[in-house]
Parts: structure tokens; sequence; C-alpha cells
């Protein structure tokens, strides 16, 4: 089968279109034809070898964990998916390998595709919607009438915390850029901050914070939360390690880091959503074939992908 791999670190230079074997599905797991994949930060940034000491990709390592397609064949131990099932999945651990025509996949994780939900969708949604859920409800912001800041309001986790956020009854603002405010209001937000005009989020108002950016000086969002309130940060870095550490000895506000837990309970709940138009993916652009990935990869690293990046493969 075609696949792209990678066999070194680096940028997109290091990414090369392959022959190699077709994988074969062991306990617990199922083969999938590939129709459709997405990108996500964590790929090139486990390409880079920058994340390598917690992070460290097979060697080779066809990247990608978010995918939707056929199953092909099914595993030993496997219950609740046949040959011919339409899956999504965001493949847990660390050896992804969506860039591919077939790919091997945990059938705890997956869950069948919707309905009347188009592949390109499927496949964009699984990683970025489980983590706005799963950060959302580390927050507790997942209550009617809770105030909720999702800060990067346009990207992948953002443009979905915003819309799971008002499923459950919460009063959302957004942040993002000058472009995207009409989106992120078209999402359902109730106020739409563009962060290039202030920096101000205000202060007391949040019951939450859910910060998808990870570029908010740590101080403006601890101002905006409420006593007692909750900063999930996904994209946690050194800097957020003190305020972690120290917060609970002089305040009753937390700041906590958000992390993915693919599993198939959320991702069916997810399916679920999106089969019933609750739940809507925004994708900025589909690319056509597998040898596309380098220049979804360099549209992603630019850090201003609205929604999500996907690629169709059959
Ligand atoms: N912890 C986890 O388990 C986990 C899971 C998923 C993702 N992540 C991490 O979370 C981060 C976001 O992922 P993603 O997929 O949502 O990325 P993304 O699609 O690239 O979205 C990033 C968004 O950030 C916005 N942004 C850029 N600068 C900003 C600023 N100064 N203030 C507010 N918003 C700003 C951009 O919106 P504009 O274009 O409007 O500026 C863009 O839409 C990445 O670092 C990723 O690695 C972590």
């Amino acid at each position: 089968m075609k696949a792209m791999q990678y066999s070194r670190y680096g940028g997109v230079e290091v990414l090369e279109w392959v022959e190699t074997p077709r994988p074969e599905p062991k306990a617990g797991q199922l083969l999938v034809r590939v129709h459709t994949f997405s990108v996500n930060p964590i790929d090139w940034k486990m390409m880079s070898g920058k994340l390598r000491l917690v992070l460290r990709a097979p060697n080779p390592c066809t990247p990608c964990f978010d995918l939707c397609g056929v199953v092909e064949e099914v595993g030993p131990e496997v219950k609740g998916f046949a040959v011919g099932d339409r899956i999504l999945t965001r493949e847990p651990g660390l050896h992804g390998g969506a860039a591919a025509e077939f790919a091997v996949v945990r059938a705890d994780a997956a869950a069948l595709a919707p309905d009347g939900v188009s592949d390109v969708s499927c496949a964009a949604a699984p990683l970025v919607a489980q983590t706005a859920l799963q950060g959302l409800r580390l927050c507790k912001a997942l209550e009617v009438g809770k105030q909720v800041l999702v800060v990067g309001a346009s990207g992948g986790v953002g443009h979905l915390a915003v819309q799971i956020a008002k499923l459950h009854g919460a009063q959302v603002t957004g942040v993002c850029s000058t472009r995207n405010v009409e989106f992120v209001r078209s999402l359902g937000a109730d106020e739409v901050i563009d962060y290039s005009q202030t920096d101000d989020y205000g202060q007391g108002r949040f019951d939450a914070v859910l910060d998808c950016a990870g570029k908010a000086p740590w101080k403006i969002l601890r101002r905006a939360l409420k006593p007692g309130g909750v900063v999930g940060e996904v994209s946690p870095s050194v800097r957020h390690f003190w305020p972690m550490l120290t917060l609970p000895l002089y305040s009753r506000k937390r700041l906590k880091p958000v992390m993915l837990d693919a599993n198939g309970e959320d991702m069916q709940t997810i399916a679920s959503w999106m089969g019933e138009g609750k739940l809507t993916v925004e994708v900025e652009q589909v690319y056509e074939g597998l040898q596309e990935l380098p220049k979804a990869f360099e549209r992603n690293e630019s850090g201003r992908t609205r929604g999500k990046l996907v690629i169709q493969v059959a």
C-alpha cells in the first residue's frame, strides 16, 4: 500500500511517499481502508522531534491519528464492528498511521460514522472534538448558565468547544482574530472578543476558560476567572507549571492541563451529535491525495487554520 512516512525528525522535507506492507489487525484492532484523514498540530510537532522526550515517534512513522474509512478486516476479540462498517476514530497511542491507504486502529476507540455525515467531516472531528469535550468537562463548563470563555475559538479545538458548550446551555464568549469574528458568532457564541483589538477579557466574569491557543498571558486568564473558576489549558507549556503548582496555596482559582484521552465512549457521543446535526465541523480545505500532506502540515503550522484540514485518500 502507499503511505506517507518519515524516518528522521525535521520539517516537511522528511516526509516520503513510500510503498509499505499493509498492516494486519491484531487482537482488538480493525483494518480500515482510509477514505479521509485530518491533520492536527501534534502530527507535525511529533515529526519535528521537539517533543521526543515525551512523545517519541516510531521509526519509521506513518503520521496522523484522525481518520474515517471502511472496515476491511476485523481482528480477534473485536465486538461491535463488522467488515463494511464506516468508522471514525482518533487512534490512541503514538503510532498514528492514518496517512496511508490502510490503517489498523483500536476498535475500543472507534465509533460508527453517522449516516448522512461526509467522510471529510468524520475525519476532521475525532481529536479536536474529544479534546474540546474533555477540556470543557475538566473546567466544569458543561452546565446551563455557566459563563465560558473559549480562547482560540476559530481553531480546530476551539470552534467545537464553542458549539459543545452552547449545546449544554452555557453562555459562551469566543476569542479570535478579526477575520474570524463573524465565523465564531455563527457557531453560536454569545459574544466575540477580537484579540487584535484588546487583550482584556474582563475581570471575574467566567466560571470556566478553555485556552486553546496557549498564547494569552496567564495573568489575563486568571483575572477573567470568577473565584472557584478553572482554566483548562489545552496547550500547556513550562510557563504554566508554576501557577499550576502554586495557585491552590493562595487562591480558589485553578489552572489545569487538558490531556486528551481518546476513547470510544466520547467518540460515539460526538458521532451522535454530528448525526443529529448538533455539531458541525468547519473544514478550511480538503487536499486531494496523500502526497498533499506536506502542504496541509505547512498550513497547519501557521497556527491560523479555521477549523480543520482534511486529506482525501480514496
Ligand atoms: N492537550 C491536548 O490533549 C491537546 C489536544 C489537541 C490540541 N492540543 C494543542 O492545542 C493547540 C490548539 O490546537 P488546534 O488544533 O485547535 O490548533 P489550530 O487549529 O491551529 O487553532 C489555533 C487557533 O488559535 C488562534 N490563535 C492564534 N493566536 C491567537 C491568540 N493570540 N489569541 C487567541 N487565539 C489565537 C487561531 O485563530 P485566528 O486565526 O483567529 O488567530 C487559530 O484558529 C495546539 O497547540 C495543539 O497542539 C492539545
